[in-house]
């Protein structure tokens, strides 16, 4: 297939009531364009060329190198738009096909069915769809199976308002048939605006042959021009991705209550809790249990892990291990195998090994901690001195006791031990206890002379 592929995304957005330019706001966590420039990679063509204009340096950058560029330096409308590609297409003899920047939802196999009509039919096929409320849609004009106009819904006749069939600003067209009537569109229209649109009526006066196909659903064009139907595909989306999701074996307690990126990977007979953020490049292995209130970003998850309540950001958790509530572990984190972190619970660029638990309270920074070990209640790493960070190693089968303060550079050898409520500041041999304390001082029946006491002030 001799296919070229042309993506309009110059526009301003208006309507966005925005700094950033339209294509480049989020939905599920991605730019709009970057679904758009998805789609047309499975289409595998010879050329895709991206119109940008507002702008469009910023554009550009999100664009990867795979694509060409072209700047449509006055956005003067989507006919203009389709124009400032043809010096890079006066070669290109196959289909091109047009796409809006500002439509995420298109699907590869609908395009397929598009390029497939155009070339079993005539000069062009459209994308279109029926909608119960086909407001700011340019509407469709038909005879029989032909479409012979499209009318932007500003300029349309009251009858022609009333036309649910809606133009998806997808269109695909013969190669030689493009350019030329483009020419000749002018920008005599409510707008003052030079339509790509106004090529149908344009060929079909040249006698030239023009058809539709309807979207699978009708939620596939949806055109993002305002914060609402941003909101509107965002929700979509979302929801095609737990469908996947589900149809690959992971059960969503409630689909509508978790915000999924697209290219999280989640194994089957994992359950997904409410209000679950799962983000960027996350994986997670079979069998696991995420949320309630879980946000992982950029994080691999093993086996049957356990997750309540917490934030992960860029870790790794191996199988097995059980997390939350309310912890959060930061950038560079390894979570070893077994391993129970607990309530309140921060971890940041550590290794916990295999079955070590810490369950309350607690603060590993900078830290490597071994196989089996016990950190107790309240203990911490003071891994920063004002100016550095320092790395605190903590040996297998340690037992740290409540309340230490783990002062670093600091090395706690292989089975050690350190006594609830100690600073420790020095390396503890193998085997060893460290304690320090302060004597305990304690005076007796102090409290029933300290009530005489106030008795008697109170009597005076
Ligand atoms: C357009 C169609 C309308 C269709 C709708 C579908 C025209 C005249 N109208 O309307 O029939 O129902 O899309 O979503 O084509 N752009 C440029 N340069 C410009 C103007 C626009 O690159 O000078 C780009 C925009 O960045 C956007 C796309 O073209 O990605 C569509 O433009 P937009 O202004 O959103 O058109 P609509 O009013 O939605
Ligand atoms: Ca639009």
């Amino acid at each position: 297939m001799n296919l070229a592929v042309v993506i309009l995304a110059a526009g301003e957005g208006t309507r966005m009531k925005s700094l950033l330019p339209k294509v480049l706001h989020k939905i599920c966590g991605k730019p709009i364009i970057s679904y758009v420039l998805k789609t047309v990679r499975e289409l595998n063509p010879t050329k895709t060329i991206v119109v940008v204009g507002h702008q469009s340096d910023m554009v550009t950058k999100s664009l990867g190198e795979k694509v060409e560029v072209v700047v449509q330096e006055n956005q003067l409308g989507t006919g203009h738009a389709v124009l400032a590609a043809e010096q890079s297409l006066n070669e290109h003899e196959g289909d091109i096909l047009v796409l809006s920047g500002d439509s995420p939802l298109i699907r590869t196999r609908t395009l397929l069915k598009l390029i497939k009509l155009r070339g079993e039919t005539g000069a062009a096929a459209v994308l279109t769809a029926k909608l119960k409320n086909p407001d700011g849609y340019g509407r469709i004009i038909r005879r029989g199976e032909e479409i012979i106009g499209i009318v932007e819904e500003k300029d349309a006749t009251p009858d022609e308002i009333k036309i649910d069939e809606v133009n998806s600003g997808t269109y695909c067209f013969a190669g030689g048939e493009l350019f030329g009537s483009l020419r000749e569109a002018t920008n005599d229209n409510e707008q003052g605006e030079y339509y790509l649109t106004d090529v149908i009526g344009i060929l079909r006066s040249k006698g030239k042959k023009i058809v539709g196909i309807l979207a699978e659903d009708e939620s596939e064009i949806l055109g993002i021009n305002s914060r609402k139907q941003q909101a509107e595909a965002d929700k979509i989306m979302r929801g095609r991705i737990t469908d996947r999701l589900m149809d690959g074996g992971v059960t969503f307690i409630d689909p509508g209550l978790v915000f999924i990126e697209p290219d999280v990977v989640v194994g089957k007979d994992t359950i997904v809790y409410p209000l679950t953020f799962l983000e960027g490049e996350t994986l997670i292995g079979e069998g696991c249990e995420i949320g309630p209130s879980a946000k992982l970003v950029d994080t691999t998850v093993g086996k049957n892990v356990k997750i309540q309540n917490s934030i992960i950001r860029e870790s790794v958790i191996e199988d097995e291990a059980n997390l939350g509530p309310f912890c959060s572990l930061r950038k560079g984190t390894r979570i070893g195998r077994g391993v129970k972190i607990g309530t309140f619970v921060e971890v940041k660029k550590s290794e916990i090994g295999a079955n070590a638990k810490v369950p309350h309270l607690s603060y590993m920074g900078d830290a490597v901690v071994g196989e089996n070990v016990n950190i107790g209640a309240g203990s911490i790493t003071c891994n920063y001195d004002g100016v550095k960070k320092h790395k605190t190693v903590i040996e297998d089968d340690v037992f740290i006791g409540s309340d230490t303060m783990l002062v670093a550079p600091l090395r706690i050898h292989k089975g050690a031990m350190t006594g609830a409520g100690s600073t420790i500041a020095h390396d503890v041999p193998a085997g060893s206890l460290a304690i320090e304390r302060s004597k305990q001082e304690t005076i007796e029946n102090y409290v029933k002379k300290k009530l005489k006491r106030s008795d008697e002030s109170k009597d005076n």
